[in-house]
């Protein structure tokens, strides 16, 4: 598969973030409240949110996983490499610039530009009603209150009864009340939240949520290994 890593071979932050690096710093002085972070996820926190996908479809149907916040494709690359090949990958970015550099890398997925909350437009627009897994990388402790709510909102009802969403969450934003009110929400939106431990050599360190059964009568978070 194509890549912009390849055109810089001699560059190990290049290298490590597909080559888009300037891109998404660029993105993030333009637009620090929708990119929130300077640096672009790096290798072990794709893998931890890729590691959702299930092995392999159902038989008789393509599964169906769809990236939101998608930036130049740091975490997308590693999704990519894990679904099985007939699934179908859509990933979404709303920054026009940065959806056109993962365009341009050719990675086997559709890259859709626009707002994630408009995800089942997104869904039928591509042919499918259901995702079988979501992957948040989107800035969740800068969105406010409604905004939270209505992003779960409509991921949950674009998420199949037997899906699972996962979001990446920065750990040392923990205490932020934003922070706080999004692990309330995903309690109140799913049946099962599932927190993991921290990876503390990430930069910034990260962990994710892990969530099934949207729409089950939420008993709210699962006891906390990450911290
Ligand atoms: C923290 S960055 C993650 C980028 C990349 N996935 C990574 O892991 O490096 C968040 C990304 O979400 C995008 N974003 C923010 N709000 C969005 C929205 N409402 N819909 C779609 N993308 C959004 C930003 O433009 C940015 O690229």
């Amino acid at each position: 598969m194509a890549s912009h890593s390849a055109s810089h071979p001699h560059d190990p932050v290049q290298r490590a973030f597909g080559g888009g690096f300037g891109a998404f710093l660029a993105a993030a002085m333009r637009s620090p409240r929708d990119v929130g972070t300077l640096l672009p996820s790096g290798p072990a926190l794709a893998r931890r949110l890729a590691a959702v996908v299930p092995d392999a479809s159902e038989a008789g149907r393509p599964q169906v996983v769809v990236e939101l916040g998608a930036g130049t494709g740091a975490v997308t690359a590693t999704i990519a490499r894990a679904v099985d090949h007939d699934a179908v990958v859509i990933a979404v970015e709303k920054d026009p610039g940065l959806a056109d550099r993962l365009r341009s890398r050719g990675l086997g997925v559709r890259v859709v530009t626009a707002d994630a909350v408009t995800l089942s437009n997104i869904l039928a627009d591509n042919g499918v009603d259901r995702a079988d897994v979501i992957i948040s990388v989107l800035p969740w402790t800068l969105f406010d209150p409604q905004q939270q709510r209505e992003f779960l909102a409509v991921f949950a009802a674009a998420l199949a009864t037997d899906g699972v969403f996962t979001a990446a969450a920065y750990s040392l934003s923990y205490w932020m009340p934003a922070a706080h009110r999004f692990r309330h929400e995903l309690g109140r939106v799913f049946g099962e939240v599932l927190p993991t431990r921290t990876l503390w050599r990430h930069l910034p360190p990260a962990m994710t949520y892990v969530c099934r059964r949207p729409g089950a009568a939420g008993k709210g978070l699962t006891a906390d290994p990450s911290r």
